[in-house]
């Protein structure tokens, strides 16, 4: 909680509350009021040099925020990127940034609750969410928008997209999770089971920030494609 305390103290800091551009993965971005800056933290950077792009293939990201992920996604050999976020100020901000890296045409961008504003049958070749990874109790307030950047209560959240991700992947579909240690990572397991899903770490790297935080992007495996 107090990693995630500080890094959303610092978004709320001046001058985060203007809209302004800042570097990451070598090219300029947009970031608006409100949304989960990649400026405050090297995991937005770490997953999306980690994650698998499927040429030609189509990209699935939940909770977008600045739109970093979608955005390289689109520019990296993907067809076709959707992103998602229940945050309309990240809704706003990714479509800024699909527009400044010129991608517009291949990246459609929604605001949704998780999965709730895609048509029924829409399924990707890679579905991913670096996840509000933090669990506060149940009846924890989430205060303003940029508090479901970190706090999932109850882990609500985590639960419904461990339920509905699998039905949102084409076959050979992959669904990857962006974690950390700082998550509840016996409560993550405990769900994988409940929903009958393998759960293997493709990837983490130890950062010593306020805290030594190991980052992990997770892939989570539907039981029909086990063996
Ligand atoms: C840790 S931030 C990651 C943002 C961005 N992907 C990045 O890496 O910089 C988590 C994102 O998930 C979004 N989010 C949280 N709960 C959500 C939900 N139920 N549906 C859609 N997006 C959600 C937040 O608004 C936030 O933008």
């Amino acid at each position: 909680m107090e990693r995630s305390r500080e890094l959303l103290r610092r978004h709320q800091e001046h001058p985060i509350r203007a809209p302004h551009t800042f570097t990451a993965l070598g090219t300029e971005w947009d970031v608006h009021p409100g949304v989960f800056s990649p400026e405050f933290t090297p995991v937005t950077a770490m997953f999306t040099t980690w994650l698998p792009y499927p040429p030609g293939g189509s990209f699935l990201e939940v909770g977008s925020g600045t739109g970093v992920t979608a955005v390289w996604a689109a520019l990296h050999g993907c067809r076709s990127v959707v992103a998602l976020d229940i945050n309309p100020a990240a809704v706003e901000n990714t479509r800024a940034n699909a527009h400044r890296h010129g991608v517009s045409d291949r990246l459609t961008v929604l605001h949704s609750d998780l999965f709730t504003a895609l048509p029924p049958d829409a399924a990707f070749d890679v579905v991913f969410w670096n996840s509000n990874y933090v669990e506060p109790p149940a009846d924890y307030p989430l205060d303003t928008m940029l508090h479901h950047a970190f706090f999932d209560p109850g882990y609500a959240a985590h639960e419904r997209f461990l339920a509905e991700a699998p039905a949102r992947l084409t076959p050979g579909g992959r669904l990857l999770l962006g974690f950390s240690d700082v998550g509840n990572q016996e409560r993550l397991r405990r769900l994988c089971d409940t929903y009958g899903l393998g759960l293997s770490t493709l990837r983490s790297e130890v950062r010593e920030l306020h805290m030594t935080v190991e980052f992990q992007l997770l892939e989570l495996t539907p039981a029909r494609r086990r063996p």
